[in-house]
């Protein structure tokens, strides 16, 4: 796992998004597996920046959804689906013919589950899958204990997730859906290349646990330990308990 520490979110960003643009220049058919959350804003931006520049070629690009939440409709505002939509698609010129998710909405969730690994194998698989991380260490919505095999599957929020995500809900935590769709932390280990990002002092435990801790279940994104292309891109502040 190799550790870079940047000035602040931005630098992050910037970073991370020329990792992205020189992937697509290698392989212009890529698929980038996104995030969503505050965190990796900065990426989206810088990498809208250098397509709007003409220094990369968006045209052929594939992304992937790491987690959904289950029952809000796939046109909700907060559903990742569109959230994604709107910070990344839209922004980078990618229709949703080149997007995979899965389908938060399906009658036999864990069919869906099932058939969007499926849908990700068959696609070749992730070749960049960009990360954020939970305040408790979750990957995606793997909540502490999530087995390190796991596939994609459905999950229950924990009460702090649903506390962190109350925000994009008014406020309100009784809006929160309780159960979502989380690529497995199996599944998202066997993306070529893993980038973490994490900003903001509130991510310095959960960093930490991450990089300094045993590989356990009660950190998720520990498992990144176990793989061979693993990058943790950290600010000072979310560096600070390292
Ligand atoms: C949600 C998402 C995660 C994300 C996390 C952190 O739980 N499912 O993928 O990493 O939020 O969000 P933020 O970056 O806003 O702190």
């Amino acid at each position: 796992m190799e550790v870079v520490i940047v000035a602040d979110a931005e630098a992050g960003g910037e970073l991370i998004a020329e990792a992205m643009a020189q992937l697509l220049r290698r392989k212009p058919g890529a698929l980038l597996g996104v995030a969503t959350g505050s965190t990796p804003l900065p990426v989206y931006r810088a990498l809208t920046a250098k397509v709007e520049a003409g220094a990369v070629d968006t045209s052929r690009a594939r992304v992937a959804q790491l987690d959904e939440y289950v029952g809000l409709p796939a046109d909700h505002p907060e559903s990742y689906r569109s959230v994604l939509r709107r910070q990344v698609l839209e922004p980078l010129g990618i229709g949703m013919d080149a997007f995979m998710g899965p389908d938060g909405t399906a009658g036999d969730v864990q069919a869906a589950c099932e058939a969007y690994d499926r849908e990700l194998a068959a696609a070749g698989g992730v070749d960049l899958q960009l990360l954020g991380i939970g305040t408790d260490g979750h990957i995606g919505f793997n909540e502490p204990c999530s087995s390190l095999a796991s596939r994609t599957r459905i999950k229950t929020l924990t009460e702090q997730t649903l506390r962190d995500n109350a925000r994009f809900f008014d406020g309100d935590i009784a809006q929160v859906p309780h159960h979502v769709i989380t690529q497995g932390i199996g599944t998202i280990l066997e993306a070529r290349h893993l980038v973490l990002l994490a900003t903001g002092e509130g991510k310095a435990d959960a960093v930490a646990a991450t990089v300094e801790g045993p590989v356990a279940a009660v950190c998720p994104a520990s498992a990144l330990q176990l793989h061979p292309h693993a990058t943790v891109v950290v600010d000072e502040a979310a560096a600070s308990k390292l």
